[in-house]
């Protein structure tokens, strides 16, 4: 494994609240070193409870001071229960106190292309305001899928070998088949990018992944200068 790669095991039964809890304080001190947490939220069915915690544990958080973003999204209406935002908007964003303009929605209701293309303007144009050639988060979550694809970069897609945009339309494998999502660029930009996954039915992929075995998306995330946590539950 890299240097800058770590796995943690988490008791599967206290999975979620552990991640909060870690998502947490890793937020409040962000937000003391930077004033700012920058956070992408990883899509799928498994963070909800994740995101649920969150919430619950978010009083001390100032989250005027958070900027949400999403590893990826399905081309799909925001209210559709395909879409990543509305598994966020119920678990986490309804019940926290974020100013509406710091979560950055990609637009799943558009056109991909045009999508993909605001969005990237928009982080862009956040990015140069802080001084940054791209927008570098402080935690990037993700989860895997049993493919080892992590967002929506799938094996074998073209978007694995994007060297310069920041997010990209997609056709995958997992229904819905229409996504976009952020690129390795992006994702290895960060400070801290944190694989998420409990289920046991995934260990294969992730002894892959610590072994250098095979050529899983997954494990192509590499940040230049942050690092990986992959938090993982075990029974
Ligand atoms: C998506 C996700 C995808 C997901 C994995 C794991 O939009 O589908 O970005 O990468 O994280 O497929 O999904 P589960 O958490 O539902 O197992």
């Amino acid at each position: 494994m890299p240097p800058n790669v770590q796995i943690r095991n988490l008791p599967a039964a206290r999975f979620a609240t552990e991640v909060a809890q870690l998502i947490v304080q890793t937020a409040l001190k962000s937000i003391a070193e930077r004033g700012l947490f920058r956070l992408a939220l990883a899509g799928g069915d498994s963070p909800a409870a994740i995101y649920s915690e969150v919430a619950s544990l978010g009083d001390a958080i100032a989250w005027e001071r958070v900027q949400i973003t999403y590893g990826d999204e399905r081309c799909v209406p925001p209210e559709d229960a395909f879409s990543n935002y509305r598994m966020s908007k119920l678990s986490l964003l309804d019940r926290v106190p974020i100013p509406s303009g710091n979560v950055f929605r990609i637009r799943g209701e558009l056109d991909p292309a045009a999508a993909a293309t605001e969005y990237e303007h928009k982080l862009s144009a956040m990015a140069a305001r802080l001084g940054e050639t791209r927008y570098v988060h402080d935690l990037v979550l993700l989860g895997l899928g049993p493919d080892g694809h992590t967002a929506s970069l799938f094996p074998g897609s073209a978007a694995l070998e994007e060297t310069e945009r920041n997010l990209l339309p997609v056709i995958g494998p997992k229904p819905p088949p229409q996504r976009i999502t952020m690129t390795f660029p992006l994702l290895n930009a960060a400070r801290q990018v944190w694989f998420l996954v409990n289920d046991p039915a995934k260990q294969g992929v992730i002894d892959d992944i610590a072994a250098g075995r095979g050529d899983h998306p997954a494990g192509r995330v590499r940040p230049v200068t942050g690092s990986v946590t992959w938090l993982v539950g075990t029974p």
